[in-house]
């Protein structure tokens, strides 16, 4: 929950906590890699909703690659956080019939770490490596050869004695995620044979994973309910997924799971402070303190970050992505700008 405070000047001070927001798009403790979250997954291209072009380009590069007996080409996904990056790694190994080895750059920090990793993988295995923009130095460039030529150059020894060994790998496959493609350099980027990038969901498929989620979740849910939960979790399958579990929480309290209807969802939702366009406290905080504070913009992003207690990469890649999405916000040269449309939303026009 946000903690307002006030600073000496009197302007509202926001300590976002921007981790504990049921509308965090970034994966909770609870909802991490391999967790009970995986019961939930869809296992195949067919089951995945959503993301047409993508499942399109991968379906036939899986295909081409199972019919040359070949591990498919490395990929890099990007996107927002919580559109199904990690999912899609692990659909992708289903559809490959090999297993998916999943790490994170930042549990890849010593070299031996990428090795020991490296060497272990089996023919044609996918290496799934979440915020790849993360891995230090000599970690990416211990994947350089290994993604280009399947070997990986390590040095034995030490000092005038020290050698370069080379070690060969099996054909495999890296899957990398990143929510800033940008941010990684060209040697990396260059050698995935396939970018992609995901998108925000419409508002059917979403209606379609609540409904699919609450049926292995073993839900009567009305579609009403499943329309009020897919209109408020802003285009991000993770979070609707974690808001039907909250409309669930209330459910059960209110001993109401016979049938969980759009009253109930809408109640369960105000509870939560996520409104009708799915923004939450601190979206709105963000937004009111351009308005009320800076007369709508425009304003540079280190003086909100600095007026809201938040670091400029936070807003930047947690608040902001939604709020340009929905047209709330402009980022312009000047600094960043609240459109009409927020205004009106939030019944300051
Ligand atoms: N659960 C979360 N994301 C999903 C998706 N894209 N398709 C089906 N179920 C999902």
């Amino acid at each position: 929950m946000a903690i307002v405070s006030s600073n000496v000047d009197g302007a509202d001070v926001l300590s976002t906590k921007t981790k504990d927001r049921v509308v965090d798009p970034s994966a909770s403790s609870e909802e991490s890699l391999l967790s009970q979250q995986d019961n939930l997954r869809p296992k195949s291209l067919k089951d995945y909703i959503g993301q047409k072009d993508l499942k399109q380009v991968l379906g036939i590069a899986i295909r081409a690659a199972i019919q040359r007996e070949e591990a498919l080409d490395h990929i890099l996904l990007y996107g927002p956080p919580g559109l199904g990056k990690t999912t899609m790694a692990l659909v992708l190994a289903e559809e490959l019939g090999v297993k998916c080895r999943v790490t994170s750059a930042p549990a890849i920090e010593r070299p031996r770490d990428i090795i020991g990793i490296l060497v272990n993988l089996q023919p044609r295995e996918v290496l799934f490596v979440d915020e790849i923009h993360r891995l230090t130095r000599v970690a990416e460039e211990l994947l350089y050869p290994a993604m280009e030529d399947k070997k990986i150059d390590i040095t034995v020894g030490k000092g005038a004695g020290a050698r370069t060994r080379s070690i060969e790998l099996p054909p495999f496959t890296l899957v990398g995620a990143t929510t800033r493609a940008g941010s990684l350099g060209s040697p990396l980027r260059d050698r995935f044979g396939l970018t992609q990038r995901l998108d925000f969901y419409s508002l059917d498929d979403l209606v379609s994973i609540v409904q699919r989620t609450a049926r292995l979740l073993e839900l009567n849910l009305s579609k009403d309910a499943s329309i009020e939960i897919a209109g408020r979790c802003r285009g991000t399958p993770r979070i609707a997924n974690r808001l039907l579990k909250r409309v669930r929480d209330v459910a059960t309290v209110r001993g109401k799971l016979d049938l969980i209807d759009q009253k109930l969802a809408h109640d369960a939702l105000n509870l939560h402070q996520v409104d009708n366009k799915g923004l939450d406290t601190i979206d709105r905080r963000f937004l009111e303190v351009i308005i009320d504070n800076y007369n709508g913009g425009p304003v540079g992003i280190e003086t909100l970050a600095a007026a809201l207690g938040e670091d400029s990469t936070t807003l930047e890649t947690v608040i902001e992505p939604f709020l340009l999405q929905l047209a709330f916000l402009k980022r312009t040269p000047r600094g960043r700008v609240v459109t009409k449309s927020a205004l009106i939303h939030l019944g300051k026009n």
